[in-house]
């Protein structure tokens, strides 16, 4: 039995989004799903016990910052990232092909990896494929991504087709030394910029390489939504419909819409809690800034539409005092309240998908959050 299965449930006839399951050895999640941000193996702020309690399924974490601490050999010898954090639900870990390129400056990329400078001490560091694989093989996530080349945008087409190329050989490489398939699902990542030949020249060899699921990397860097939208309608019916699809990076509450309406499964993306600690909040009515002066008489919740925690119990008046005197247990109550919207966000677009109106629940949706306004 593969690591990682999809169990398709039913496509959405008003918009051909997917409902389904994602089998782990950690347990199953529905799809479409969203998964909350723990690169240093922890949600910032956030337990797992709260994670739990807000309804998350899965999250991810990243091997570019646990290599370099507290270090992938003590989290192996802990008994894996799972033991370490205490998190016995599905973990998905980044190869680090993209914080590689965000974080450090100097970077070389070579046929054989990439050479940088360590972000936090300045020290040269190499990364390869094969020890991308090691590292995630100590780290024992249930998904791990392959090692590619995130390129900015927008890229030459010339240089995003070496690209394409060269992250389809490390992606062999990768396949190469994974030791552990039986229990950790590798994911291939399909780049090539807003190239549809490119795009389709990757998926292409990675399904030949044949991995449980495949994520559409190299987006959300900068490009406008619509060049988004359009790479995902040309890349997604490329990809095998009995595998799991990961959209890398992408978060927005739009986004994961429209991402859904492509085909898309996974999504995963730090805005919402990065923005909940400087005090912008989602809300059903759209984004609100609780810094602001309006709020400081303001005795209702986060967002009267919502039924976590935080909005059952605290007020926009309180949350202000808390963020603006950088009191870390605003920080706490900011970030359950965005995570908890985005989940509850999926698990709307799944019943919408049941009930084949994906279609229409956008158009509520964006026209209560504001996305249809000028
Ligand atoms: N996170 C967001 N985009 C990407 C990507 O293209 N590659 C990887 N590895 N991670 C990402
Ligand atoms: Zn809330």
């Amino acid at each position: 039995m593969a690591a990682i299965t999809y169990e398709h449930i039913k496509t959405c006839k008003q918009s051909g989004a997917r409902l389904g399951i994602v089998h782990t050895p950690h347990g199953s999640f529905e799809t479409p799903m969203f998964m909350p941000v723990g690169t240093l193996a922890t949600v910032k702020t956030m337990s797992p016990e709260d994670l739990k309690d807000m309804g998350a399924k899965i999250i991810l974490s990243n091997t570019y910052h646990l290599w370099l601490r507290p270090g992938n050999e003590i989290i192996k010898e802990a008994g894996g990232l799972h033991r370490f954090m205490n998190w016995d639900r599905p973990i998905l870990t980044d190869s680090g092909g993209f914080q590689v390129f965000s974080l450090s400056d100097m970077r070389k990329i070579t046929e054989e990896g990439v050479e940088f400078r360590n972000h936090l001490n300045g020290e040269r560091l190499f990364l390869t494929p094969e020890k991308c694989m090691e590292i995630q093989n100590d780290l024992g996530p249930d998904i791990m991504m392959a090692f590619d080349e995130c390129p900015p945008y927008p890229a030459e087409y010339d240089y995003l087709k070496a690209s394409v190329e060269r992250t389809s050989r490390w992606a062999e490489r990768c396949l190469k030394a994974h030791k552990r398939p039986e229990d950790q699902g590798l994911f291939g990542i399909v780049q090539g910029g807003e190239y549809e030949d490119l795009r389709r020249q990757s998926a292409e060899d990675l399904i030949s390489l044949d991995f449980p699921g495949y994520a559409v990397g190299g987006l959300s860097v900068g490009e406008p939504k619509e060049v988004m939208n359009r790479v995902l309608e040309f890349t997604t019916p490329l990809l095998p419909a009995d595998k799991p699809r990961y959209l890398m990076g992408v978060g927005s509450p739009d986004s994961l819409v429209d991402g859904s309406i492509r085909g898309i499964d996974m999504f995963d993306c730090v805005l919402p809690t990065r923005i909940a600690r400087n005090g912008t909040l989602m809300t059903s009515t759209g984004r609100l800034v609780v810094r602001n002066a309006k709020y400081a008489r303001d005795y209702r919740p986060l967002d009267e539409n919502c039924d976590c925690h935080v909005c059952q119990n605290y007020s926009r008046a309180y949350i202000r005092h808390l963020v603006k005197c950088g009191e870390t247990f605003g920080f706490r109550l900011t970030t359950y309240h965005n995570l908890y919207f985005l989940l509850k966000l999926m698990e709307n677009i799944r019943q919408a998908i049941r009930e084949d109106r994906l279609l229409d629940y956008r158009e509520e949706f964006f026209e209560a959050y504001g996305f249809n306004k000028p």
